[in-house]
């Protein structure tokens, strides 16, 4: 069995707003594996963005646990807190959330240039990772573009190369596939499958589409706050993580001899 990366345990989130209490999470338990595709799926209001803030150390549960890669996210000042997010997770967006005035290459490149620890990584390596990541999401003859040259879908596609850049264990992506049409949607959703199963990160993508989910290896659905199905389908033989064992260091260190889904 893979290794459980994300775990939430009664986890419930209240917001207030002004005198008013929305409670958007009540009693949530739930067990992420690592190297899984995982969807979120439920009605707007459900609570898809709030869980995936919680598993991204945006933001605290208002009462029970959150663990992300062996961290208790409520034990952590904002500091760890921001570093945890900065070390193990990309994320994606519906509104791709790219900067204008980069082009693709400078978009994807950009958070290893902001984080301190690169410096001491060799440039060449750097450009080649870079230059990997464009090529496996099909915008090499893109590279030098603007974002606002893209289509949605191609923009959507930089974001997941940029989600990935910094090498993280997990990928969160909030409805990424809302703002598409339905063709270009699957298509972003193979492209996501396809960086699961080649470089082992876990992905997670919340949908308001129910018929976009078949695709995942765990499927948890929300109503009101509320776990209403929690379904893991079909798990990771240990052949699947030696595929990415060497990519990913993040993966390396999940791995378990011969288990058995
Ligand atoms: N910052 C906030 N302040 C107050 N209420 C919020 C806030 N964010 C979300 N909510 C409420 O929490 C509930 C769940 O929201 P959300 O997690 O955004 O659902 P989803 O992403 O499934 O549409 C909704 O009732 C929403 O109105
Ligand atoms: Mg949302």
């Amino acid at each position: 069995m893979s290794e459980i990366i994300i775990s939430l345990d009664k986890v419930r989130k209240v917001y207030f707003l002004d005198t008013v209490e929305v409670e958007a999470l009540k009693d949530i338990s739930l067990d992420i594996h690592a190297g899984d595709f995982v969807s979120i799926a439920g009605p707007s209001g459900s609570g898809k963005t709030t869980i995936l803030n919680l598993i991204g150390c945006v933001d605290k549960p208002t009462s029970g646990t959150v663990i992300v890669h062996g961290k208790r996210t409520s034990d952590l000042d904002d500091d760890s807190l921001t570093e945890l997010r900065h070390k193990s997770i990309g994320f994606i967006f519906q509104s791709f959330n790219l900067i204008p005035v980069l082009n693709i290459r400078e978009n994807v490149e950009l958070p290893l240039l902001l984080d301190g620890r690169s410096g001491s990584e060799h440039k060449a390596d750097r450009k080649d990772w870079v230059d990997y990541l464009i090529e496996s999401v099909g915008l090499k003859d893109r590279m030098l573009h603007k974002p606002a040259e893209l289509s949605g879908g191609q923009r959507q596609r930089v974001a997941i190369a940029r989600a990935l850049v910094m090498k993280p264990a997990i990928v969160l992506a909030d409805e990424p596939t809302a703002n598409l049409d339905s063709a270009t949607g699957e298509s972003i959703l193979r492209l996501m499958r396809h960086m699961n199963e080649t470089l082992g990160t876990t992905f997670i993508f919340s949908t308001h589409d129910p018929d976009i989910v078949e695709e995942a290896d765990h499927l948890i659905r929300l109503r009101d706050g509320r776990i209403v199905e929690d379904r893991r389908i079909h798990g990771k033989t240990s052949i699947d993580f030696a595929v990415a064992r060497g990519t990913n260091e993040a993966v390396d260190a999940t791995e378990t001899e011969g288990g058995q889904p």
